[in-house]
């Protein structure tokens, strides 16, 4: 059961992710969620996995993310718009675009704490933290995310990889590894 101060989120999430101005409206919850961080960045921390899926219906879905600075999450698409709110620490976006000879590294964006970031349908990131400590985010996609077809790209290739939350993870790398941080 997620804490009331999550489940205070969720329903505000819900009701602007069903509104005429979802975009707009989410972007407003999640920027006045994110200026008092404390109670929510400590639900998060209380919950016992590091990315678990709060919601899904037809308009959002909700996961909180806790993300490490060693290690860096596969590129993937969302095919939907995405938005990132952090609570504690700071998450960190390995921003790319698929070309036609592979993945091109386009830039990192960290999201502190405080700070909301939307991404639109067609981003393509990798995903860890920045500094010593986890990052604790809640991501909020403007549809049903697991019931989308949508992609892994391989590191070295930027081939499309099937999705799954097995693919995701064995594909991770650690960010000592990467030349993107080099
Ligand atoms: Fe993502």
């Amino acid at each position: 059961m997620p804490a009331p101060v999550l489940d205070e989120l969720l329903s505000e999430i819900r009701e602007a992710a069903r509104s005429v101005n979802a975009f707009a409206r989410l972007q407003q919850v999640l920027r006045n969620s994110v200026r008092q961080p404390d109670a929510i960045a400590n639900a998060i921390a209380g919950i016992d996995d590091d990315e678990v899926l709060l919601f899904e219906d037809e308009t959002c879905s909700v996961w909180s993310c806790r993300y490490q600075s060693d290690v860096v999450f596969a590129p993937h698409e969302h095919c939907m718009t995405a938005h990132i709110a952090v609570y504690r620490g700071a998450e960190l976006e390995v921003m790319y675009q698929c070309e036609s000879a592979g993945l091109r590294h386009t830039g990192n964006k960290v999201v502190s704490a405080g700070e909301v970031l939307t991404l639109p349908p067609d981003a393509i990131h990798a995903v860890s933290a920045e500094g010593q400590s986890h990052s604790h985010a809640i991501h909020v996609y403007q549809g049903p995310l697991s019931g989308v077809t949508r992609s892994l790209f391989d590191w070295s290739t930027g081939a499309r990889v099937e999705f799954s939350m097995d693919n995701f993870y064995a594909m991770r790398r650690q960010k000592s590894e990467m030349s993107e941080f080099s």
